[in-house]
């Protein structure tokens, strides 16, 4: 059985993210998507509202899970007995720091190997962070995120619709 982890903050999921579960779902036989809580990080949403806006999203994958982790990313993955690690690659921007986690990972435990999956190139520039700053100020974010992350962040900033 071959189980790999998509870890992240998921502050909150967007597309980007659904688009590398959807992909991921076809090459791995379980795939865990793991919920980072890191203690000196402010997030905008609760590890419990991360964690279901992303069980509302994998509803349609039967070999997807959502789990959650505090401390380091390669102890939990000996633990549940993962060695795959996912991450999504948007542009080149974000290969400096992903090479970066990669290999400090490898250096912690050389069995978990990571692997990159490039999002599709709609999603290039959709992160987080932005997603956030234009639903606060009132953009339209819809095609950005799914229906239940747009309801969460309309609540986040108390917007009406
Ligand atoms: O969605 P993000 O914020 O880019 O995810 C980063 C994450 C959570 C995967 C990374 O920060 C992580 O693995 N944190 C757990 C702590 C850890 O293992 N740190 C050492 C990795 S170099």
């Amino acid at each position: 059985m071959r189980t790999a982890i998509y870890p992240g903050s998921f502050d909150p999921p967007t597309n980007g993210h659904v688009d590398i579960i959807r992909r991921s779902s076809k090459l791995f036989d379980h795939v865990i998507v793991a919920v980072a809580e890191n203690p000196a990080k402010v997030y905008s949403f609760s590890v419990e509202d991360r964690m279901d806006m992303l069980r509302e999203i994998v509803k349609p994958y039967n070999n997807i899970s959502v789990d959650h982790f505090t401390g380091l990313l390669v102890e939990y993955a000996d633990r549940i007995g993962a060695v795959t690690i996912i991450r999504g690659l948007r542009a080149l921007s974000d290969f400096e720091y992903e090479f970066e986690l990669a290999l400090m990972n490898r250096h912690l435990n050389s069995k978990v190997d990571t692997i990159f999956m490039m999002t599709d190139e709609h999603y290039s520039f959709v992160r987080s962070s932005l997603v956030k700053e234009v639903a606060r100020l009132g953009g339209d974010i819809s095609d950005k995120v799914p229906p239940v992350v747009e309801k969460y962040l309309r609540n986040l900033y108390k917007i009406e619709k």
